[in-house]
C-alpha cells in the first residue's frame, strides 16, 4: 500500500484543528430505543474518539418535527431526556481527544423498510410524493416548512451548547432536503419549487441561513449532499459543472462552510471529460473544504452491503493519489469503521493484514 501518511496531515475547519483527514461517515445505528442514546451508542462514539478519527460524524438524528424519523430506535436531538443522553456522548467523544458534529435529519417522506411503525404526526414532503409520481399524501403547507426551518435551527443552536464541535445538516440520499431539490419528487410551483434546481434548493438555502444565524459566523456547518438518491441511483440533480455551480453557491453564500458529497464509489468522475468526483468538483467550484466518501477500503459498496453482499478490505492507492493531487480535504469512512473501531490506527501503523471485512452481520453490532 501507498505511504499513508497524506492523510495524517492535519486540516484547519475554521476553528475546529483537525489532527488528520479521517471523518467517521454517518451510519444509522437504530440502536437507540425511545430515540435516547444510551451508554452502550456513547461507549461507540468513544471508541472510535480513541482509534483517532479525525472528526466524528454522528448517525442522523432528528430535528423537531413529529415525523422527522421513520425510526424509533433512531435517536433523537430535541427534548430534555434525548440532549441529555447526547451531552453524555460529545462529553465521553471530548474525553478521548475527539472531535464530533450530529448529523441533522428529516426524512419527509422516505419509507423505512425495516419497520411499520408510525410516527406521531403529518409527513412532511415538498409535494406529497414519496418517489416520482407516488403521491400518498399532501404537501407541507407554509406554515410546516418554517417551522421545519426553524427545527434545524434549534437543533444547531442545541448542538453547539452541548459542546458539540460542528453540525452536519443532512440534504443527501433523497431524504427532506433532498426531495426539495429533486424534480422527481418537488412539484411546487410556489416559492419552494420551480424548473430549476436553484428554486428547489431555496429549502436548503434557507435552513442554512437559519442554522447559521443560530449559531454565529465561526461555528462550522456542513451540508451533505448527493446526485444520486434511494429511490433512483441513476438521478442527477446538476448534469454540468455550471448546474453543479448554480446548485452548490447560494448554500455557501448562506453559510455552509464545507460541502460533504456522497458517492457510492468515490473514484467514480462526476463529469466526462474530468477524473474530478463529485468532491473534486465541490471544491473546485466553491473555493470551499469538501469531504469525498465511498467504499473507502473496501471492495463492495454500501447499498449492496445492506442486500447482504460481503466487502473485503481494499488498497488506500487510490484514494491517496487523489489527496496528492489535492482533489478534496477530507475523506468520510463509513463500513470500515463501523466494523473496526481501531481502522485509524491500524492504516497510520500499516498493519494492512489486521484490517477487517465487512458483512451484513456487522450492523447487528456495536463494536
Ligand atoms: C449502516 C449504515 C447507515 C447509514 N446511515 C446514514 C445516515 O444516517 N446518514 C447518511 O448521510 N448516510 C448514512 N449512510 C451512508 C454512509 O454515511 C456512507 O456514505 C456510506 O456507507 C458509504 O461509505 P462506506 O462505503 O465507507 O461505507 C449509512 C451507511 C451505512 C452502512
Amino acid at each position: 500500500m501507498a505511504d499513508t501518511e497524506i492523510l495524517f496531515r492535519p486540516f484547519d475547519l475554521g476553528p475546529l484543528h483537525l489532527p488528520n483527514r479521517i471523518v467517521m461517515a454517518p451510519m444509522t445505528r437504530s440502536f437507540s430505543p425511545g430515540g435516547i442514546v444510551n451508554e452502550d451508542v456513547a461507549a461507540y462514539y468513544r471508541r472510535r474518539a480513541e482509534g483517532g478519527v479525525g472528526l466524528i460524524i454522528s448517525e442522523g438524528t432528528g430535528v423537531a418535527r413529529p415525523a422527522s424519523l421513520n425510526d424509533p430506535a433512531v435517536p433523537r436531538f430535541w427534548g430534555e431526556a434525548e440532549l441529555a443522553g447526547w451531552k453524555r456522548v460529545i462529553d465521553e467523544v471530548h474525553a478521548a481527544g475527539g472531535l464530533m458534529a450530529p448529523q441533522l435529519w428529516h426524512v419527509g417522506s422516505a419509507r423505512n423498510p425495516m419497520t411499520d411503525w408510525k410516527a406521531p404526526g403529518p409527513i412532511d414532503s415538498p409535494s406529497g410524493l414519496s418517489s416520482p409520481g407516488k403521491r400518498f399524501t399532501e404537501p407541507m403547507t407554509e406554515a410546516a416548512i418554517a417551522d421545519t426551518i426553524a427545527a434545524f435551527a434549534q437543533a444547531a443552536a442545541d448542538a453547539q451548547r452541548l459542546g458539540f464541535d460542528a453540525v452536519e445538516l443532512h440534504g443527501a440520499h433523497g431524504y427532506l432536503i433532498d426531495q426539495f431539490f429533486w424534480s422527481g419528487t418537488n412539484e411546487r410551483s410556489d416559492g419552494w419549487g420551480g424548473a430549476t434546481l436553484p428554486e428547489r434548493s431555496r429549502f436548503a438555502v434557507e435552513i442554512l441561513k437559519a442554522v447559521r444565524a443560530a449559531v454565529g459566523p465561526d461555528y462550522p456547518v456542513i451540508i451533505r449532499l448527493s446526485q444520486w438518491k434511494q429511490q433512483d441511483f441513476t438521478a442527477r440533480l446538476a448534469n454540468t459543472p455550471d448546474e453543479m455551480a448554480a446548485w452548490l453557491e447560494p448554500m455557501a453564500d448562506a453559510g455552509a462552510d464545507v460541502f460533504h458529497c456522497s458517492q457510492r464509489r468515490f473514484w467514480e468522475p462526476e463529469f466526462e471529460g474530468s477524473e474530478l468526483n463529485f468532491a473534486g468538483w465541490a471544491r473546485k467550484l466553491t473555493g470551499k473544504p469538501t469531504i469525498t466518501v465511498g467504499s473507502v477500503g473496501l471492495s463492495g459498496e454500501f447499498v449492496a452491503a445492506f442486500r447482504g453482499e460481503g466487502s473485503e478490505p481494499a488498497s488506500l492507492d487510490g484514494l491517496i493519489e487523489r489527496f496528492e493531487r489535492d482533489e478534496f480535504d477530507l475523506v468520510a469512512v463509513g463500513r470500515a469503521l463501523l466494523k473496526d473501531p481501531d481502522w485509524v490506527a491500524k492504516i497510520r501503523d500499516g498493519r494492512s493484514s489486521e484490517l477487517q471485512a465487512f458483512t451484513r452481520e456487522a450492523l447487528g453490532t456495536l463494536y
